[in-house]
């Protein structure tokens, strides 16, 4: 047991309460941002004569040599640690003495804390985002590759109108730029630095906090010394974009296992991503879309449970706090495995055109447009959606699409309809005269394409 305090008890923490208490078996992975933290309180405190340029030079090799041999494995981060910090300490004092015990004046682990954490979801924050934009590209790319491969669009699974793959893939693009765009806002409120805080209520020396959180690259030092001990607002709103991201995810997921499936056989999905059964042969399953879907429920209960870890805490600090950290980064190690594994998925599955075309024939997805026409010939709109119902009806019994129909057939239930009804209704009219902002027709997907090429360009 190496802890960093011990003077003021008589006896040995029992060794449960020791296990119940310590984090290191979790709080180790942002090691790295805990040694920057350090590296820049000390540079700051040297800086304000706190301590001296000897001790500094001193503490800044001896942190630089730990994660030094971190790095490369002769340094192991063991359990017999209380917490990261502690393990970082402990080995600072060992190889530099009495300068070492110095690296904590004017800190408490409290803001120590609140700091990693906050450098550790930036930085998670950083990569997730760079995840998202391969994904949009990933969208873009697909989008100008398809804005002519029809299907049909659907509510309530149930064919509607037809649309394009573009148009399609075009709807998840704009989930996933929403998604972007609250990452960035995120950030930008996190970017305060919680350093200087101290325990709860700042410190007696004179800190520069102004210098600490320029040396850690944030905005502003935090304004209030008790929020930033217990502020964990930044996680819960990353969790609940995270939440979100998983939840566009999961219902492209759904839909790709739907295109999959043998009935519809929209997509292929390739070899290398998608898995066989142990019994039958003949299975080539979307276990990938599979598990995106499934693991949403996680990342879900990852905000849930931050929540409700914090609804109760009184201020400033307190223990619960530490519960903050195997969920989120389960949360962000699930998160941005998925997006690269959706990205690969779709980057390599094969569309299936003349299915799509041939699924959105059938199915009176140009019903609207026939009640359509008969609007631009005079007829009332409620008319006309009754006169196309009874064409639908009509069909249905004998079997066909209203495609196939005959004129007299066509006369028998409306006079108005005229040989050009068949031009009107079909599919390419359908989506080509669809050209409002964010319809399929061609001339509104272009716009949109372009668009997005512009908005994919300024993305830092
Ligand atoms: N492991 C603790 C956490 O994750 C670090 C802070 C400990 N502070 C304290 N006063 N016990 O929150």
């Amino acid at each position: 047991m190496a802890q960093l305090w011990g003077g003021r008890f008589t006896k040995e923490t029992d060794q449960l309460v020791y296990n119940f208490n310590a984090s290191i078996s979790f709080d180790q992975k942002f090691f790295s941002q805990d040694i920057r933290g350090s590296k820049a309180h000390v540079t700051m405190l040297a800086a304000c004569g706190i301590l001296t340029q000897e001790e500094k030079d001193s503490i800044l090799t001896g942190l630089d040599s730990i994660a030094k041999d971190v790095a490369d494995g002769t340094l192991a981060i063991t359990s017999e640690y209380e917490d990261i910090h502690s393990f970082v300490e402990a080995n600072l004092i060992a190889r530099i003495g009495d300068a070492g015990k110095k690296l904590h004046t004017g800190r408490s682990r409290n803001d120590q804390v609140a700091l990693d954490m906050r450098l550790y979801c930036r930085d998670e924050l950083v990569e997730t985002k760079a995840l998202v934009k391969e994904l949009l590209e990933t969208l873009h790319r697909l989008m100008k590759e398809h804005t002519d491969t029809y299907m049909p669009g659907f509510t309530h699974l149930q064919k509607a109108q037809p649309v394009t793959l573009a148009h399609h893939l075009g709807a998840y693009m704009e989930m996933f730029k929403r998604d972007y765009s609250r990452l960035t806002d995120i950030y930008q409120r996190m970017n305060v630095c919680p350093l200087g805080s101290g325990a709860l209520a700042g410190t007696t020396y004179p800190l520069d906090r102004e210098l600490t959180a320029q040396l850690l690259e944030f905005d502003a030092p935090c304004l209030n010394s008790m929020d930033g001990v217990s502020d964990r607002d930044y996680v819960i709103e990353m969790l609940s974009a995270f939440s979100t991201i998983m939840m566009h995810l999961s219902r492209f997921s759904e839909e790709i296992i739907i295109w999959n499936s043998n009935e519809y056989q929209f997509v292929e999905l390739d070899d290398a991503y998608s898995t066989g059964s142990s019994i039958m042969p003949q299975k080539k399953n979307p276990d990938i879309a599979e598990l995106v879907r499934g693991k949403t429920g996680r990342v879900y209960g990852a905000l849930t449970s931050l929540l409700t870890t914090m609804k109760g805490i009184p201020l400033a600090y307190n223990k619960d706090m530490q519960e903050d950290k195997e969920l989120t980064f389960d949360a962000i190690d699930t998160v941005k495995g998925c997006l690269s594994l959706f990205n690969g998925m779709i980057s390599t599955m094969r569309f299936n055109p003349d299915k799509m075309r041939a699924s959105a024939k059938n199915g009176f997805t140009n019903a609207t447009d026939a009640a359509d026409y008969l609007v631009n010939h005079g007829v009332p709109f409620r008319d006309a959606h009754g006169i196309v119902g009874q064409l639908v009806l009509y069909c249905i019994d004998k079997k066909i699409a209203l495609d196939d129909m005959s004129m007299e057939e066509y006369k028998a239930i409306s006079p108005v309809f005229e040989e050009d009804i068949y031009d009107a209704i079909s599919m390419e009219t359908c989506v080509k005269k669809r050209n409002t902002i964010g319809a399929p027709g061609p001339e509104a997907m272009e716009k949109v394409i372009a668009q997005n090429e512009a908005y994919l360009k300024q993305l830092s």
